[in-house]
């Protein structure tokens, strides 16, 4: 994955995040009313905003160009809080402060560790960092069979987002590519610029590989990461999980 260009036009890309998946996070941080660990924080779309709204957020990731981008965004962003970035992968992270209040992976991110080991061990990560009263909250999305069954390589559209300049538009849609056995989505995100007239301007797209996880695999992990599942929903609009979800989000506690 090359995350050097990708890192730069992420955020256009995440403008086509899940409805009230930024709102959901930002109002688990409020009430968690402590300290946050982000693990996969990327460019800082939750992080800094909630930085900015007064909390305390260590955000963990692998890739330093998105670490680099979340800087560049923090410039003189109005912090209130504070704001930590940390260059680690998740799977062995172990930071001298173990107590935080919320611990969130958000974005399907954990299905970006691509095998069953890790995300267990990032899951263990997760409790190792957990104050004994703290939450951990993530989401992954719903394999639906549709979904890893549906037709490779045909492109859907995520959205249409309007550019900062006048005229242009940035068209992001997707390509997977299901493998049941491995079980893995190679999947293709692609973000398009097109100028007033149409015309292409730029082009940049991204490989993704995520390990998906049936939600009784993901109970597996939890019980075996010591983490217990307080609620699970299938919406950020706090739904219940059911066959219909395109979400998986699970809070959980210390078992
Ligand atoms: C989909 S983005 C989510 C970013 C951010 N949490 C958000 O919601 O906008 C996933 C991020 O996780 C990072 N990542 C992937 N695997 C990781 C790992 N093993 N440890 C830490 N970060 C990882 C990637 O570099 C990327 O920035």
């Amino acid at each position: 994955m090359d995350y050097v260009r990708w890192a730069e036009r992420y955020d256009i890309f995440y403008e086509a995040a899940p409805e009230g998946e930024l709102e959901f996070y930002l109002n688990a941080i409020d009430r968690s009313a402590g300290s946050v660990l982000e693990l996969g924080v990327g460019t800082g779309r939750i992080a800094i905003p909630a930085a900015i709204m007064g909390h305390d957020v260590v955000g963990v990731d692998l890739n330093r160009p998105m670490l680099d981008r979340a800087r560049q965004k923090l410039g003189d962003a109005p912090i209130v809080g504070s704001i930590e970035l940390i260059e680690a992968d998740m799977c062995k992270l172990d930071l001298v402060k173990k107590d935080f209040d919320l611990v969130t992976i958000p974005a399907h991110t954990l299905a970006l560790v691509t095998d069953a080991e890790s995300q267990l061990e990032a899951l263990k990560r997760c409790a190792l960092h957990m104050a004994p009263d703290a939450m951990c909250i993530f989401n992954l999305f719903y394999p639906s069979d549709d979904l890893i069954n549906g037709e490779p390589d045909e492109k859907f559209l995520l959205g249409v987002i309007e550019g900062d300049e006048p005229g242009i538009r940035h068209v992001l849609t997707g390509i997977n590519d299901f493998d049941t056995a491995t079980p893995t989505n190679h999947c293709t995100q692609i973000i398009e610029t097109l100028d007033s007239r149409g015309q292409l301007v730029d082009r940049e797209e991204l490989r993704v590989e995520f390990r998906y996880l049936h939600h009784e695999q993901v109970l597996y992990l939890l019980d075996k990461a010591g983490l217990r599942l307080i609620e699970a929903f299938g919406d950020f609009d706090g739904s219940q999980l059911d066959s219909e979800s395109e979400e998986m989000i699970y809070v959980c506690r210390l078992a």
